[in-house]
């Protein structure tokens, strides 16, 4: 099984560390979801924020789509970095991606 690390910094600076699975048709807000964060409460649909997250990492992800940059422009505190990562897939090249949770 292909497995990548997820690092996540919560809204309080705590981090924590998620192994998560590159076969699977989950998102990393899925992932995230299933080990405990309070995210995704729109199903995944890019409709809610509280998947908002800041990427600390240098990794080259997907381009966003027209509904995630429009929800991304609604919000007081994006930042050129920042993603709704229901809108990120599990890929082997995002491991060890850095997630800074940013939904308040
Ligand atoms: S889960 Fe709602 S925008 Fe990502």
């Amino acid at each position: 099984m292909d497995t990548i690390r997820i690092y996540i910094i919560n809204p309080v600076g705590e981090k924590f560390t998620i192994d998560a699975d590159c076969n699977s048709e989950n998102s990393i807000m899925d992932v995230v979801k299933e080990a405990g964060f309070d995210i995704g409460n729109c199903g995944g649909m890019a409709l809610c924020a509280s998947c908002h997250c800041i990427v600390e990492s240098e990794h080259n992800l997907n381009q966003k789509s027209s509904e995630e940059e429009d929800m991304l422009d609604q919000l007081h505190n994006s930042t050129l970095e920042s993603r709704l990562i229901c809108q990120i897939p599990v890929k082997k090249e995002y491991d060890g991606i850095i997630l800074k949770i940013n939904n308040d």
